[in-house]
């Protein structure tokens, strides 16, 4: 090749411009380029090439000291990426040509030894299920420590009683520590998705090349042993081509958000002078710039507005996924910033939610007020008439009359006589003072999973070892 026919001197400091003559349009740099977002994935691209080059050396596909040479060069990158000090630069496009790059300033020439039986389709592969299986562990960890605050929440609220409501319309009294801990359970299973999502990331992608292997003889086992991966991935197009870790990633971070705008829905309208059924923390609420009276729940409000990110998020990948032919595409570059933005935000959306609910202050007398609506037992007075024999329907519609009557009436559901109860049906054995007593009405709600308090101390006890448990299980997890 003669001499003008070079690339540009632009060109040529790309690591691909070999086959280039002209530099690449200033537009496309920066249209192609990833690397304001992909730098998030720094330290597990230094650590693939860390066992990447340790791999070349032992298997002496490089001198034993150049892969020294190599990993001394990583390790030194990676402590200035970490002290903020890397310049990192768009004209590299991405991640991994940055950290070759500088790499190539800080070892010379050896460093053109790295990319040996490597391309950035199994490495960027690669990067992304060491990231993922760590966000899944962050997530974890974030949700346990929710779950945490809402069973010591629940523990000070055992006899704290309210209406529990269906339709938003008060339905029947549960305990709330019985409330809070419906939200423990939904979280748990929040926490069980993304410990499941990890279990599919434990194949290593690297070795896969850019599509079909390599030609030298890689050791696969030792990268993925080196990286904490069971075991090399089982087929080269899929493990370039796949990103449905991310995808199940992000549905268990959509649905865990929707689970905390559910919460924090309930929030919102619980502190409203309507409800006034909790204030929120000053440290957690905000003010308006022009009503000084106003204490706005903005932090549950913004969980909640989040929540729709969230879940664009993941539509928008499986949107970018949808029409890809096997097997890598630069459309999966797409994938990285709605993935880190779904982390982030339920990372903090966690930290926060955490927050509110372990510093508001329950008003116990305006929720226990509200639960002593007495129509609230009116299915209790159904199942008195029940236990005498009734069956069901008839009793419901029978006491769908003595409602109506109160209604009507004005008269009290709870203070109707035993004469006036058999003059809707003989079955009735006592007036309904007798038969709507809320304390007997707990204590009869004692099946498995109910809110008698029997039920709710024992949920509260499996909870905490629960809590206790995961604990010690994700602090035994050395992670990826
Ligand atoms: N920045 C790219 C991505 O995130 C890395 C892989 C690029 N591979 C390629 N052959 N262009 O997908």
């Amino acid at each position: 090749m003669s001499k003008k026919n070079h690339p540009t001197s632009e060109g040529s400091r790309k690591l691909w411009g070999g086959r280039f003559k002209a530099a690449t349009d200033p537009t496309v740099e920066r249209f192609s380029a990833s690397i304001h977002f992909d730098q998030a994935l720094a330290r597990y691209d230094i650590r693939g090439s860390i066992a990447h080059a340790r791999m070349l050396g032992r298997t002496a596909l490089i001198p034993a000291a150049d892969a020294d040479a190599l990993v001394a060069g990583l390790e030194q990158i990676a402590r200035q990426i970490e002290a903020g000090e890397f310049p990192f630069d768009p004209a590299l496009e991405d991640i991994h040509m940055n950290i070759e790059a500088r790499l190539t300033e800080a070892v010379g020439p050896v460093a053109g030894r790295l990319h040996t039986g490597r391309s950035r389709n199994d490495q960027v592969a690669t990067d992304l299920a060491l990231y993922l299986r760590d966000a899944c562990g962050a997530a974890q960890r974030g949700i346990l420590d929710l779950r945490a605050v809402l069973v010591e929440r629940a523990s000070e609220h055992i006899d704290t009683v309210l209406p529990g409501y269906t339709h938003l319309q008060r339905a029947q009294p549960v305990r709330l520590a019985h409330h809070w801990l419906a939200f423990f359970e939904l979280l748990g299973r929040d926490a069980q998705r993304f410990a499941d999502a990890s279990t599919r990331l434990m194949e290593c992608p690297l070795g896969s090349g850019a599509i079909a292997g390599s030609t030298l003889p890689l050791d696969r086992g030792d990268t993925a042993a080196a990286l904490g991966f069971d075991a090399p991935t089982r087929n080269s197009m899929d493990s370039v081509s796949a990103r449905d870790g991310a995808l199940e990633v992000m549905a268990a971070a959509a649905i865990c958000m929707v689970g905390l705008s559910r919460l924090a829905e309930e929030l919102v309208i619980w502190s409203t002078s309507e409800f006034g059924f909790v204030e929120l923390a000053d440290a957690y609420s905000t003010g308006s710039s022009l009503m000084p009276q106003k204490k706005n729940p903005d932090v549950p409000e913004l969980v909640r507005g989040k929540t729709g990110r969230v879940v664009g998020n993941l539509v928008s990948l499986l949107t970018t996924l949808k029409g890809l032919p096997m097997t890598y595409n630069r459309d999966m570059q797409e994938d990285k910033e709605p993935l880190f933005d779904s982390m982030a935000t339920l990372s903090d959306s966690l930290e926060v939610m955490a927050g509110s609910v372990a510093t508001l202050t329950v008003n116990v007398d305006r929720m226990a007020a509200a639960a002593q609506d007495p129509m609230l037992l009116a299915t209790d007075l159904a199942e008195a008439l029940v236990r005498e024999g009734v069956p069901f329907r008839e009793a419901h519609e029978t006491v769908g009359r003595i409602v109506a009557h109160c209604v009507e009436g004005g008269h009290d559901l709870a203070e109707l006589s035993r004469e006036t109860l058999q003059g809707f049906h003989k079955a009735f054995t006592a007036g309904s003072g007798d038969l709507l007593e809320l304390e007997g009405s707990f204590a009869q709600r004692d099946l498995p999973g109910g809110t008698a308090r029997v039920r709710v101390a024992e949920a509260l006890d499996a909870a905490r070892a629960e809590i206790e448990a995961t604990h010690a299980q994700l602090d035994g997890d050395p992670g990826p």
